[in-house]
């Protein structure tokens, strides 16, 4: 019989050059094979985390963890517990599961981990130099500090009936919602709960926060300098930093226009007194290090664009599930709107705004925020990058008697709170989207919320405020430790009035199952399509 390769391999069968080029074709067949039997033989030091068995090297479990990170966890967990290490193009990224390696990621020592390190080659491209990850951790403390007085208490009583407003006018003027619009007829219309909450997201973050120079511009050029921006904040950016790529051109364009936008706002403001603006632009040009030197118009305009992202697709995904949840459960959707009605009706049987503190004082709502950041938190993996060799704690995982695991400087570290947060071995029916289990005050949520946001509890101040520590919390959506995200207050100001007026306007239904999670996305949204159909409430 001829061989597949006889007629055009020149030379004898046997000759060197016929097996030269049969090693050289079937090369990464025979590299594959030896890197794998490599995996089961080599000796193992016993000091360093086992490595997941993986067939392609450098690329090694990038499809596993890419595809769906939680489900390869668990699994992984069976096979090695609750410490181990994954290659994902190259970068050695050694988990850590469970509360303990939550907190032994969030809360790990500067001197040992950094979280610079490990985001900036993704995130200063994008927000601009000088802010967040392109400057030390104590300036970024300060940072947030000024962010911080940006996200007073004052000015959430200013954003509430913004906010609420921002939804009335998109209820009434989206094309989404004609169906809503049409003034003798109640028909089931449908929206796609992605996009809706995506373009309320940013409507009512620049309506408040970002400022009405911001919001005026939505309509504008500004909503393609912000696609283009968002293009460059994707797993592909994470991995390769540059790639000789249109979406890393078109990123670079944006990032500049979009910093020479924010600085020329601030430019038109000197005419005007803006000191009593309630948005974050006027809460900035206020602030000092305290070396006392101020933000320059150009960190000012970078933090603006830090928080325009750190809050967009976090703050829309959450919105997006909730109302799929609310649309599959129409019985936790009419709890709710009966929550505003019992607060909020007025004498002539409608529903009055209302106040940031009653809307704090809102337990249902609360549960279903809560429970919808549980078991869809938009961040599923936390990382850092280890700057020194980093012993693993023994009640983390202990691989022997006398032994310690080491993580070694190079490799990153990675707590998954998503998987914390739907541990059946942690929740019951951990899976199923309850917001009830929060009315339990002896349940396991309210445990494990005490250990996240306990009022009363340890409070450490990194520089930006006394915050809860929470890091040994398996309920971290907010992250925890000196990392721990700023925007949370403001998430559950904007989510709550966005899910409180719809909820206030519409019966959702679904006709379809719950899309599963896409997460192919920095963050975790929900597959397409997510069509919500719904009808006005009481319509008479
Ligand atoms: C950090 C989640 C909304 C600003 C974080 C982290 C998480 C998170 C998990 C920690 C990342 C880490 O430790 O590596 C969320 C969720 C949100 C949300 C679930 C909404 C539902 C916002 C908003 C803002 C914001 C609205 C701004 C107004 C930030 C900033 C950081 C951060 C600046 C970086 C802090 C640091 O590294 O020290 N967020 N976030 N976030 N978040 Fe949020």
């Amino acid at each position: 019989m001829l061989s597949t390769f006889e007629g055009f391999i020149p030379g004898d069968r046997y000759s060197p050059l016929y097996i030269l080029t049969i090693v050289v074709i079937n090369l990464p067949i025979i590299t594959i094979l030896l890197h794998g039997l490599w995996q089961v033989v080599s000796p193992k030091d016993p000091n360093v985390p086992p490595v997941v068995f993986h067939w392609i090297p450098i690329f090694g479990s990038a499809a596993q963890y890419g595809h769906d990170p939680i489900n390869f966890f668990f699994k992984c967990r069976e096979k090695y517990g609750d410490v181990f290490t994954f290659i994902l193009f190259g970068r050695k990224m050694t988990v850590a599961l469970g509360p303990k390696g939550n907190h032994f990621v969030t809360g790990g020592k500067l001197s040992e981990v950094s979280a610079e390190e490990a985001y900036t080659h993704l995130t200063t491209p994008v927000f601009g130099k000088d802010v967040v990850y392109d400057v030390p951790n104590h300036i970024l403390m300060e940072q947030k500090r000024f962010v911080k007085f940006g996200l007073s208490v004052e000015n959430f009583r200013a954003y509430v009936g913004l906010i609420e407003d921002e939804v009335e006018t998109y209820l009434n003027n989206d094309p989404s919602f004609t169906v809503y619009g049409l003034g003798d007829i109640n028909e089931w219309g449908s929206f796609n709960a992605l996009k809706c909450m995506q373009e309320l997201t940013i409507f009512t973050a620049s309506r408040t926060l970002q400022g009405k120079e911001v919001r005026a511009s939505l309509d504008k050029s500004f909503a393609d300098l912000y696609n283009d921006l968002d293009g460059g904040f994707t797993p592909l950016n994470f991995l390769f930093p540059n790639l000789p790529l249109e979406s890393y051109r078109k990123r670079d364009r944006a990032q500049k226009a979009m910093s020479d936008f924010y600085v020329q706002i601030q430019e038109n403001r000197k005419d005007e007194d803006h000191s009593h603006d309630h948005d974050m632009l006027a809460a900035l040009a206020s602030q000092k290090y305290k070396d006392g030197t101020p933000l320059t118009e150009r960190q000012i305009a970078h933090i603006m664009i830090a928080l325009l992202m750190a809050g967009q697709h976090t703050s829309s995904a959450t919105a997006s599930w909730a109302l799929l949840h609310l649309a599959d459960r129409p019985d936790i959707a009419d709890a709710l709107y009966e929550e505003q009605v019992k607060h909020f009706s007025t004498p002539d049987g409608k529903l009055r705004a209302m106040t940031y503190e009653e809307l704090k004082d809102l337990p249902l709502l609360d549960s279903v925020i809560r429970e919808t950041l549980r078991v869809h938190p938009p961040i599923h993996s936390i990382i850092r990058k280890v700057i020194k060799d980093v012993p693993v704690p023994g009640s983390l995982a202990n691989p022997g008697p006398d032994l310690t695991y080491i993580v070694p400087k190079g490799h990153y570290i990675l707590s998954c709170p998503a998987l914390s947060q739907a541990d059946p071995a942690v929740w019951r029916d951990a899976n199923k989207w309850d917001p009830l289990r929060w009315s339990d005050p002896e349940g396991v949520a309210a445990q494990a919320f005490k250990t996240y946001d306990d009022a009363t509890g340890e409070k450490v101040d990194y520089g930006f405020g006394a915050v809860s520590k929470g890091t040994e919390s398996p309920y971290q959506p907010f992250g925890a430790g000196r990392h721990r995200c700023i925007g949370e207050q403001f998430a559950y100001v904007q989510l709550g009035v966005v899910l409180s007026t719809i909820v206030r306007r519409l019966e959702m239904k679904l006709d379809t199952p719950i899309p599963s999670p896409d997460f192919h996305t920095m963050i975790t949204l929900p597959k397409k399509p997510c069509n919500i159909r719904y009808r006005r409430r009481n319509f008479d």
